[in-house]
Order: structure tokens, then C-alpha cells, then sequence
């Protein structure tokens, strides 16, 4: 997501100890201490909010943190939320990357990863949030019964992330080429979303489980 270069989003950030997590390292194991709810749900690459914003207000028994790395983007999620943080949300405006720094093993119940970035070019794929090096970080830190779902309109990474997640050893539990088609109401439609289908484009999402025996990548 390229954006012009905003100067109010790094201090305004600071000023919203309400729901921002300047030091996500420092929660680990404890974030049902700083965010409530009874499963705690991670969004990895939040951008503009709206899925963070709206799963938060639309489950509120349960933990929603967002995460995003691009300190202009993460101003506008956050800005978003004014006058409407409750304790079941917090935001981190750093790289996932440190994931494993962050939670502990097994702390997240549900990964999100909405409209990632494909970086098409092989030479890119380790930034992939579906690469097998961040689907290390997620195995770690997520329940047993844990899961992660991811959507996308992008048919080249949605078919090399079903190839990594089955490599990796992940359950492959549910699975849509069109999942809009149908009303859900029950999940909130992302910024990225909303334009695809707008477009029609057709919206992929997937769903898989932890394996009962997750092989080590080599
Ligand atoms: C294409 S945008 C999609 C935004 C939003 N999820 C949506 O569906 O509208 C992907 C976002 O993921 C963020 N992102 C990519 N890699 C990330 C990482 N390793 N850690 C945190 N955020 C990341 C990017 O900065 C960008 O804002």
C-alpha cells in the first residue's frame, strides 16, 4: 500500500496509549491482562482498520488485536477508532515479523490475514505472510484448536498459500473461490474487500487447523 508520506501519523500514534501497544514484547503470555475477551484473534496487516474496527464492535466477548507495519497506515486504522476503543482491542504498529517475540506459544486462538501483499517475484517470497517461515511463527503461537483464516481476490497467492499451509502441515478446514456470493454477515468486509468487489471480483478465503503433527521446514 503506497501512500504520500504523512507527518501527523508517528506522534498522534503516541498519543493513543488507549489502545496502541508500544511494546507488544512485554505482554507475552499475559495480553488477556491488557486486551479482554475469551479467544484472543490477531489481524496481521490491518491496513486502513475496517476489519479490525468492526470485528471488535461485532464480537465483543472477544480480543482483537490489530497489526500493522506502516506507521501511515496504522495512523488512519487507529485514528478510525476515536471515541470507540473498548477493552477487547489493542493495536501494534510494528512488523509481524516478531510475532514469536510477542505471544507466547499456543497464547492466539485465530490468525486473520486479510488481502496480503502477493509479492508475485520469487525473489519476494519470504515477505509473503503464507511463506512457511511465518507459518513457523504462527504454529507457535497458536491454540491447539487455534486457527487462521485468510481472504484474498489474488488467485497466484491463494494457490501457493494452499500449497504451503499443506507442506507446513496445517488442516486445510474450509475453502471458498467465491466467498461473497453469499451474505455473511458475520464477517466484517475489509477496505481491499469492498473495492475487489465492487470490481466482481470473486473473493477466496480459506480456513485451516493446526495438524495434530506439524513437520519442520527444512
Ligand atoms: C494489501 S493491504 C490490505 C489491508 C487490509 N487488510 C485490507 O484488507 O483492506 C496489506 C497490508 O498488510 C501490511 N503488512 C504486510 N506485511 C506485514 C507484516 N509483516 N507485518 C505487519 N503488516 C504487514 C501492509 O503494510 C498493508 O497495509
Amino acid at each position: 500500500m503506497r501512500m504520500r508520506k504523512k507527518k501527523w501519523t508517528a506522534p498522534y500514534l503516541e498519543t493513543r496509549e488507549d489502545v496502541m501497544v508500544f511494546h507488544p514484547e512485554e505482554y507475552k503470555g499475559k495480553w488477556r491482562d491488557v486486551v479482554k475477551g475469551n479467544l484472543l484473534h490477531v489481524e496481521i496487516g490491518s491496513g486502513k482498520g475496517d476489519y479490525w474496527l468492526g470485528m471488535s464492535k461485532l464480537y465483543p466477548e472477544e480480543a482483537w488485536v490489530g497489526v500493522e507495519k506502516v506507521v501511515d497506515v496504522a495512523g488512519i486504522a487507529v485514528r478510525k477508532s476515536e471515541g470507540q476503543v473498548s477493552e477487547n482491542m489493542k493495536f501494534v504498529n510494528q512488523d509481524a515479523e516478531d510475532l514469536a517475540l510477542w505471544f507466547a506459544p499456543k497464547e492466539i486462538d485465530v490468525i486473520h490475514l486479510n488481502f496480503s501483499d502477493p509479492w508475485p517475484k520469487k525473489r519476494n517470497a519470504k515477505r509473503r505472510l503464507t511463506h512457511a517461515g511465518f507459518l513457523a511463527r504462527y504454529e507457535e503461537v497458536l491454540s491447539d484448536d487455534g486457527k487462521i483464516i485468510m481472504k484474498t481476490d489474488n488467485s497466484g497467492l491463494f494457490e501457493y498459500s494452499l500449497v504451503s499451509f499443506a507442506q507446513y502441515g496445517f488442516i486445510l478446514d474450509e475453502v471458498s473461490v467465491d466467498f461473497r456470493r453469499v451474505e455473511h454477515p458475520e464477517d466484517v468486509i475489509t477496505e481491499y474487500e469492498r473495492n475487489f468487489m465492487d470490481k466482481g471480483q470473486p473473493i477466496y478465503r480459506a480456513i485451516w487447523k493446526k495438524g495434530g503433527k506439524v513437520c519442520s521446514k527444512e
